[in-house]
């Protein structure tokens, strides 16, 4: 099975197994480290997954723990909202990397894009 975040990887990225999809919860985001970063992995009801920098870029709020939709999530701490799969600010502040996140014989994989 695989689910392409639809985020074109930066050449030289490797892709870096984060755990088995099932550590994921649907509708639900994850906070993993890939190459030192942390990093946000949202599960979606279809599998699909999408991946974004963990860090608010506000004031260091923990995207993972936002609510969550198909399109977008809302940082827990003041509500500023990201585009999942561009990681462009919808509310004014500042951009967020994407990261491509697929799902490959049952693991989940992300390679940095951003
Ligand atoms: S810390 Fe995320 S919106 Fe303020």
């Amino acid at each position: 099975m695989s689910a392409l975040a639809g985020v074109a990887a930066a050449p030289g990225h490797l892709a870096v197994d984060v755990g088995p999809l099932t550590d994921f919860a649907v509708g639900e985001g994850r906070a993993v480290v890939v190459a030192g970063r942390q990093v946000a992995v949202f599960r979606h009801a279809d599998d699909r997954l999408s991946a974004l920098d963990a860090v608010c870029p506000h004031a260091g709020g923990p995207l993972a723990d936002g609510q969550v939709d198909d399109r977008v999530v809302v940082c827990p701490l003041h509500l500023a909202v990201w585009e999942l799969r561009t990681g462009r600010s919808c509310s004014g502040q500042e951009d967020v990397a994407a990261h491509a996140a697929e799902v490959v014989d049952g693991r989940v994989l992300v390679r940095l894009g951003g």
